[in-house]
């Protein structure tokens, strides 16, 4: 195992994170062991940060006893590495619309400590600023709504300066045009508050798709 960043580990081309919880999968993931230490296979066309990192990611905005706000956690299963990453001392803010994704994501919650679920619609900022009492180190956001730019935008306020975020794009949800064409719209929008440091189009793992690696200022 190569650790490509801090916490993800990488052989013969695919991604893993370390368990915190040896011997328990979370979404039916290969579980492989080496020199004693058990890692969770990372599956790219499950999860869209994994898909950033086969395709040339160039931060980890995710490090070790830091704090994170998480918007759009589903079920989490990109929050379950997430929560290997940053491991018992860090925190993951997950916030989520759907009580059903909610539901799933509290059982996990209560084996991994680290997850804290938020059940609220992220335009709601106000919701959940009881709950964060101080800026978190990092944002990622995956909703795909047609004003997930002005979410994130929203959410910013949340992010400590010069601190990372990254924006899960889903152009098709915005417009109908040319997906080169949204990018660069809403690339505009962010700038106003971020520095744009790296954009990804993240076919063939997801359609339509693009990271924004972005950095507040
Ligand atoms: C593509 S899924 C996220 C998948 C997840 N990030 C993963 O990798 O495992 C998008 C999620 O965004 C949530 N969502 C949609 N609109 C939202 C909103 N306004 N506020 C919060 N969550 C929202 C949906 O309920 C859904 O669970």
């Amino acid at each position: 195992m190569e650790e490509i960043f801090e916490g993800i580990y990488s052989i013969n081309g695919k991604i893993f994170t370390k368990n915190i919880m040896p011997g328990k999968k979370v979404y039916g993931e290969k579980l492989v062991c080496e020199k004693n230490i058990e890692y969770r296979e990372w599956n790219p066309f499950k999860s869209k940060y994994c898909a950033g990192i086969k395709k040339g990611l160039k931060k980890n905005i995710f490090k070790k006893n830091s704090t994170t706000l998480y918007l759009g956690s589903a079920e989490g299963t990109t929050v379950s590495h997430v929560s290997d990453i940053i491991g018992e001392k860090g925190i993951i803010f997950c916030v989520d619309i759907s009580s059903i994704a909610m539901q799933k994501l509290t059982l996990l919650a209560e084996k991994r400590e680290n997850i804290f679920p938020i059940l609220s619609d992220a335009n709601n900022t106000e919701n959940y600023s009881e709950y964060i009492e101080t800026m978190v180190d990092s944002i990622f956001q995956d909703i795909s709504q047609r004003n997930q730019t002005e979410i994130l935008l929203k959410n910013s306020k949340y992010l400590k300066k010069n601190h990372y975020c990254i924006l899960s794009l889903k152009t098709k949800s915005i417009s109908q045009d040319k997906k080169e064409i949204t990018l660069n719209k809403e690339l505009k929008k962010l700038e106003s508050v971020f520095e744009i440091e790296q954009t990804i189009n993240i076919e063939p793992f997801e359609k339509e798709h693009y990271l924004i690696l972005l950095k507040k200022r």
